[in-house]
């Protein structure tokens, strides 16, 4: 390898359906249960990792800006892991700069691990394919191994590291799903997901929500393979309140939510009702992804920026699989 080889990746962020929450091996982020998502296509984390010989730390650069050393210490050990299967010892400096508010639920950590692995696999010499891609993606934030693989993705929970990745469903032409992401709080989340994973034990409702989490997969996976939208639609918002409810009852308790949180979730209930095909789900923070079809998505979207509280709306279709960049 050169004294200095570096490559740029961008990966999409991804909203689940079926939710992930909870570890059954947190150090390898194995998951409680599988789960389903869609790529975001109007949001994007564009990473370029260096390696140079001449560096005598790993640096990192989020939004131009240094960040805390928590999070160059997470991201050292996912080079480290890197370095170490590739087999070379330079540092890095990584550049990540994310186009959507970083740490506010809507999966940060998902688009930048996905593009770090990318560029830092590739950078390193590796040619992973996207099995082994999203396995990498996985180590660093569960959920960033759903941004690895196109369009409609599903994480198999699997025992093992070998066994857990994800796959694409369905490519992103498949169904013209919109997701219209309403903007409550900007704010960086106080706790992460991943102590939140590790707090999903403590709910008495968490061995109920894994126990069915199988049958929900199934009716999700078929629900957007035939492009049935009311299937869809009860399965998601289902899901979604099975993990708020898990978030809520587990000691100590988290509450993402926020009064305009609930104002969209029932307006999103009331539009239902005259007949607008919508339904809502909400990762660990307090936006919320408001899904229709194209025909419905301008309506949704000025009746959203309405909503007191909303103070932007985010929309997104169907996204790709994380690229290298031409650049
Ligand atoms: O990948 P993590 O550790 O940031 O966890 C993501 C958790 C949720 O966004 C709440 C759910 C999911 O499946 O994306």
């Amino acid at each position: 390898m050169n004294q200095i080889a570096s490559a740029t990746a961008i990966a999409n962020p991804n909203i689940a359906f079926i939710k992930y929450w909870g570890d059954k091996d947190p150090m390898l982020r194995i998951p409680a249960n599988g789960s389903l998502s869609m790529n975001l296509s109007n949001l994007q984390s564009r990473t370029t990792v260096r390696y140079d010989s001449t560096l005598e730390r790993d640096e990192l650069i989020l939004d131009r800006k240094v960040p805390d050393d928590l999070a160059v210490e997470r991201v050292t050990r996912f080079l480290d892991y890197v370095r170490h299967l590739a087999g070379i010892s330079y540092y890095a400096r990584v550049e990540s700069e994310n186009n959507f508010p970083t740490g506010s639920g809507i999966a940060s950590s998902a688009s930048a691990f996905a593009a770090l692995s990318l560029a830092a696999s590739k950078a390193a010499g590796l040619q992973l394919d996207e099995r082994s891609l999203s396995r990498l993606a996985r180590r660093g934030s569960g959920s960033a191994c759903r941004s690895v693989p196109a369009g409609f993705v599903e994480w198999q929970s699997g025992e093992d590291d070998d066994s857990s990745y994800a796959f694409s469903l369905a490519p992103a032409d498949h169904w013209q799903l919109y997701d219209c992401i309403a903007i409550v709080s900007q704010e960086h989340k106080k706790t992460g997901s991943r102590e939140g994973h590790a707090l999903a034990e403590t709910s008495l409702l968490q061995n109920t929500r894994v126990g069915d989490a199988t049958r929900r997969l199934d009716l999700c996976r078929q629900a957007i393979l035939n492009r049935d939208f009311q299937a869809f639609t009860e399965i998601v918002e289902l899901d979604s309140n099975l993990m708020h409810a898990v978030m809520m009852t587990s000691q100590p308790r988290l509450f993402y939510w926020q009064p305009a949180t609930l104002a969209v979730m029932r307006a999103v209930v009331d539009w239902r009702r005259n007949g607008i095909p919508v339904c809502f789900t909400i990762d660990a923070g307090p936006n919320v992804h408001v899904i229709t079809l194209a025909d419905h998505s301008s309506r949704v979207i000025a009746d959203l920026v309405q909503i007191p509280g909303v103070s932007k709306v985010l929309v997104s279709r169907p996204g790709k699989a994380v690229r290298l960049s031409e650049e």
